[in-house]
């Protein structure tokens, strides 16, 4: 299959480009597209054939659901058995937004979209982009990052090109995404709302607009023995090609542990990935040294980590080390991805 490749300008949006991608969806076939998160891999979210292409696409097991993507608040009434009054006090501060609500599913969600729960995640995203794709593509699109199963989520493009180049129809090419990391997902089907998925859209910030929000135990641990919630958290998706330990302690001890075992791996044969920040960066003694940006900066982190992560995998670098960052606000959804990408692989120096 030809993937055709458009580049479209979120100021000024082709019009005829996102009736064509619409028109594809509507015909049961796959077009990835810009989100503020990641880029999305979308099929029609009502026609369990497009569910059953988006994981032959992906090479991901059918039993990791989908997300509904909407582009306007009373779609979600189709997709849903109710709306607790919870989920409306987000809708209506978080949405359009990096949030994801998991609700009781209606009818009309088919069971391929679901892997085969009786419950949907629901998501309207802020990208005008996407809002016009799936306006065009009929108003519900079902889809997850446009990966390989088992990659980072693409951040660009060109990312999404080297994974689904020859397996779906067609990628629109927004420019690099807002925010880098995929979105909060928050489960409303319980007593108490609760965190599955740490995102963009902070506990904190949850809690300044509902009374009472809880999170999934197994999301920031290693324990193996508990399911999570959602699905998707059971694989290691996150995983890049090398050997991934991420270092915490001092800045000073963190460095020269980092360059001691860079030492001993380079002089055994090994090629040595390493993440830092701009403040010590220059320090290390790897085959490839990244920065993520400036340690305050958190929204820059998450911005970089992916495209850093997919280089050094295009780099066949084998081992990788990187420093740790703090876990409020935003840094625990970074530090949820980096640990995910690790296998939990943690020295404390
Ligand atoms: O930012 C995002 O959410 C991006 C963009 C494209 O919107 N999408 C994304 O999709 O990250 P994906 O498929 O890579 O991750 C979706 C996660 C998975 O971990 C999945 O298990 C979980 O959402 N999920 C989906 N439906 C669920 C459900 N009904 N119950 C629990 N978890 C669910
Ligand atoms: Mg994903």
């Amino acid at each position: 299959m030809e993937t055709q490749i458009l580049q479209i300008d979120e100021q000024h949006i082709n019009a005829e480009w996102i009736r064509q991608a619409g028109e594809i969806i509507k015909a049961g076939g796959l077009v990835a597209f810009p989100t503020e998160t990641v880029y999305g891999l979308g099929g029609d979210a009502l026609n369990p054939a497009s569910a059953k292409k988006i994981y032959a696409a992906k090479g991901r097991p059918s039993d990791n659901p989908l997300i509904v993507h909407i582009y306007r608040i009373e779609d979600l009434h189709l997709l849903v058995k109710e709306i607790p009054e919870a989920a409306r006090k987000l809708a209506a501060v978080f949405w359009p937004g990096p949030l994801t609500m998991i609700f009781e599913k209606s009818e009309a969600v088919p069971y391929e979209t679901t892997g085969g729960l009786n419950t949907v995640a629901v998501r309207m995203p802020s990208n005008p982009v996407a809002a016009a794709f799936i306006r065009e593509a009929g108003g519900y699109v079902a889809a997850p990052s446009a990966n390989r199963s088992g990659r980072p989520s693409p951040t660009a493009a060109g990312y999404v090109a080297e994974d689904m180049r020859g397996r779906i129809e067609m990628i629109l090419d927004g420019g690099d995404v807002e925010i880098g990391l995929e979105s909060t997902i928050v489960d409303m089907t319980g007593e108490e709302p609760t965190i599955l998925r740490p995102g963009f859209v902070t506990k904190e910030m949850l809690k300044d607009v509902l009374q009472s929000v809880s999170e999934d135990e197994t999301m920031m641990s290693c324990s193996d023995g508990q399911a999570p919630k959602a699905p998707g958290m059971k694989y290691r998706h996150y995983a890049p090609k090398g050997d991934l330990t991420i270092v915490d302690g001092a800045e000073r001890r963190v460095v020269d542990y980092i360059n001691e075992q860079a030492l001993r791996l380079r002089e055994e044969g090994g090629k040595v990935g390493i993440i830092g920040t701009n403040a010590t960066i220059a320090d290390y003694r790897g085959d490839s040294c990244k920065s993520v940006g400036d340690r305050a900066d958190e929204a820059a982190i998450a911005r970089t980590l992916y495209r850093i992560l997919r280089e050094f995998d295009d780099e066949d670098v084998t081992v990788i080390f990187s420093e740790s960052f703090t876990a409020a606000g935003l840094g625990q959804a970074i530090m949820n991805r980096l640990l995910k990408a690790a296998g939990h692989k943690v020295v404390h120096v």
